[in-house]
């Protein structure tokens, strides 16, 4: 039942995402960095379809099935980072609730130190602004790789890549820093907000 559930997923690569005319993030990293997306896609459908020949409950089996979490999340997180970044778009103070203005922070500037710092976690992996829709509560929260430490139950609203492979073609190792900013600089809060809304209900 479960091998008819996976063999039947299809993941496309989200051509339509595909961010352009970055201020600070240049078209050859984000041509570099699209590249390794496609290689998430890639090998996400591929260890669905070698699920599906797997021996049930087979140590092999197990093993694929521990590596999808790898994949599946690097595919989905990408798509969510090249789909929050878009050239010339502004924070509006119309939309402060997914700014993460407000009651959690403060103000834009204290939420905007919080998330950098998060970012300055030592280590690879993910900043995620989610939105916990229960209590509405907003986190800057660090992800490590692709899938260790995601909140249950929360909703991704704003997606930063902090794995080097993001910023190496733009900025030498250590100026990790200028990047975050170019990415706060590039953030599409249009569609940020819109994820706020549609978690929020
Ligand atoms: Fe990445």
């Amino acid at each position: 039942m479960s091998a008819k559930v996976l063999s039947s997923a299809k993941y496309q690569v989200q051509d339509h995402l595909k961010p352009g005319g970055l201020t600070g993030i240049s078209a050859k990293q984000i041509e570099a960095h699209w590249q390794l997306y496609e290689g998430y896609v890639k090998n996400t459908n591929e260890l669905l379809e070698e699920l599906n020949h797997a021996r049930l409950g087979s140590r092999h089996w197990g093993e694929l099935k521990r590596r999808l979490g790898y994949e599946f999340n690097g595919m989905v997180l990408h798509e969510l980072y090249f789909g929050n970044l878009a050239a010339g778009t502004a924070l509006s103070s119309r939309s402060p609730r997914a700014a993460a203005r407000g009651e959690t922070w403060g103000d834009l500037p204290a939420w905007r130190e919080d998330f950098a710092k998060t970012a300055a976690i030592r280590g690879i992996g993910w900043v995620i602004l989610y939105h916990e829709p229960i209590a509405g509560h907003l986190f800057n929260w660090w992800v490590s790789d692709h899938e260790v430490n995601h909140p249950a139950g929360l909703r991704p609203i704003l997606v930063l890549d902090v794995f080097e492979h993001a910023w190496m073609v733009d900025y030498g190792a250590g100026e990790e820093a200028k990047y975050v900013d170019a990415f706060l600089e590039n953030v599409d809060w249009e569609t940020v907000e819109q994820r706020f809304k549609d978690s929020a209900g």
